[in-house]
């Protein structure tokens, strides 16, 4: 089986977030499987500099894009090979889609089209690579038209899987782009990239790609409904039998206490205490109190609606009162951003902000932290909880997509029988947060009993090897 995996985002070549962490683990561990599978992505100066064994392959002139080059690589380390598009005036910037004060590229139709082009030309019968793929496997609006230009350039063309990672971002467009990026007039219609009289990439990839998955079983389901579709839950629920929720795992080497370069200490289930040096540590980098018994609250996010962390806003007063400690690292919206700086000005040695990316504090927070903070309003599928259980840190998660599917809550039967692994609220405000994290600070101040949730958690398996083997089973459903 050969698969080409097209992505906008690989770790650690290029992340904004979990698409990065998804493109770089999966194909690896298909690989793993016997899979054939590379990945294609935009060549960003700085992808480049961290790929190993770079070759230029060919360069090509298109009329509406200019001078394009095509590379070979490899994931640093001798991972999974690696097609790179270069074109400097779309991916030589800083930024993978937005400047610096979060504007969206006012050219993202032809840089994300080029690489959608791309990913149908590499895969479809006219490739000038020796490699013939089987499956092409798209993810995100930024791939979208792939299975568009297939189905328009070929005359049988290549099956296609679409990933969505997100239902938010939907890469929409004014309808004057349809020319520019070399689809036919006809594709313009409600049964193809017509979206409300612009052209959305997203539905593109929707309706034109032979199977459609998503990355938990939860949001698969909620995203047919009109509460979650987004404006596109009539086009899932009609492709329902070809859409399948497959959830994301954690790379397991990336994020192991045990061997985590990042940290201070290493710990494991069986040598926990080296779990408090973290913790000790992180509250003397970030300027929190020594105080060992305050239990210190984490949170890693982007900053926007969709995390939740508005809400996190308004609750963090009183779980400051009731004797918690608090960190978030992240950035994204202006106010938020904003809002998190005020109240760490509020409140200097009890909440430490962080603005920005940074890769070796996440990994940091993870592990110094008590209980981690995740109330997502939505979640496709979610990393942070995952790898917060895996590092002893039971999350807080609002129920919903991904955090449903990986949490269980600590109800008294599940912290009883064991399978207790962090805390579920089923309402998204201020006061079930409050109750939420109120009675995790409870139970976190009997070490006996948050022992036993730590274990609990750091023993769920949450590897690719289960969930790449269902991308292999949808594959060969669609192999021809
Ligand atoms: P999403 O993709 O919606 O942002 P995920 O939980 O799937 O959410 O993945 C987020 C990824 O990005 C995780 O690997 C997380 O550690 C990382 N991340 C998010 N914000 C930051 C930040 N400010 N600094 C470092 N890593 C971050
Ligand atoms: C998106 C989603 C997140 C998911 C990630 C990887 O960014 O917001 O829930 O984990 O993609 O699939």
């Amino acid at each position: 089986m050969k698969v080409l995996f097209a992505t906008s985002e690989a770790h650690p070549l290029a992340k904004t977030g979990g698409l990065a962490d998804v493109s770089g683990a999966l194909p690896a561990a298909l690989r793993d499987l016997g899979v054939d599978a590379r990945v294609l992505m935009p060549g960003y100066p700085a992808a480049l500099e961290k790929a190993d064994d770079l070759t230029r392959i060919l360069r090509i002139r298109l009329p509406e894009h200019g001078e394009i080059g095509l590379l070979q690589g490899r994931f640093p380390g001798d991972g999974a090979p690696v097609y790179f598009i270069e074109h400097a005036g779309y991916y030589a910037r800083k930024g993978l889609y937005q400047d610096a004060a979060a504007h969206d590229w006012p050219d993202n139709a032809m840089r994300f089209g080029l690489l959608s082009q791309f990913a149908a030309w590499l895969a479809g019968p006219g490739s000038p690579l020796d490699f013939k793929p089987d499956v092409l496997h798209c993810n995100d609006w930024q791939t979208g038209l792939a299975p568009a230009y297939l189905r328009y350039e070929a005359a049988r063309p290549t099956p296609t899987v679409f990933t969505v990672h997100n239902l938010a971002y939907q890469g929409i467009f004014p309808p004057d782009v349809l020319k520019p990026l070399g689809l036919p007039p006809e594709s313009f219609s409600i049964d193809g990239v017509e979206y409300y009289g612009n052209i959305s990439f997203l539905k593109a990839g929707l309706y034109y790609a032979s199977r459609l998955t998503t990355v938990s079983p939860s949001y698969a389901g909620e995203i047919q409904t009109e509460a979650c579709g987004m404006g596109l839950h009539g086009l899932l629920a009609a492709r329902s039998q070809e859409l399948t929720g497959i959830l994301n795992g954690i790379d397991l080497r990336e994020w192991d206490p045990a061997h985590d370069p990042h940290l201070p200490a290493p710990y494991s289930a069986d040598k926990l205490d080296g779990k408090l040096a973290n913790k000790r540590a992180l509250q003397d980098e970030l300027g929190l109190g020594p105080d060992a018994h305050a239990p210190l609250l984490g949170m890693v996010s982007r900053l926007t609606q969709q995390k939740g962390s508005d809400v996190v806003v308004e609750a963090v007063p009183q779980l400051i009162e009731l004797g918690a400690q608090f960190t978030v690292l992240g950035s994204g919206e202006i106010e938020l951003e904003n809002a998190w700086s005020r109240l760490a000005a509020a409140h200097p040695g009890r909440i430490a902000v962080k603005i920005g990316y940074d890769e070796g504090l996440a990994h940091r927070i993870e592990a110094g932290a008590d209980i981690f903070l995740m109330p997502s309003r939505f979640e496709p599928c979610g990393l942070n909880q995952m790898y917060s259980q895996r590092y002893g840190t039971p999350p807080v998660v609002h129920r919903v997509g991904g955090l449903a599917d990986t949490v269980t809550h600590a109800s008294p039967e599940n912290l009883a029988s064991g399978a207790a692994t962090g805390f579920v609220i089923d309402r998204l405000d201020r006061a079930s947060l409050v109750d939420a994290v109120h009675r995790a600070m409870a139970l976190y101040r009997q070490p006996r009993a948050w022992e036993k949730l730590m274990r609990s958690a750091m023993a769920r398996d949450f590897g690719w090897a289960g969930r790449a083997q269902q991308y292999l089973d949808v594959y060969e459903k669609i192999r021809t």
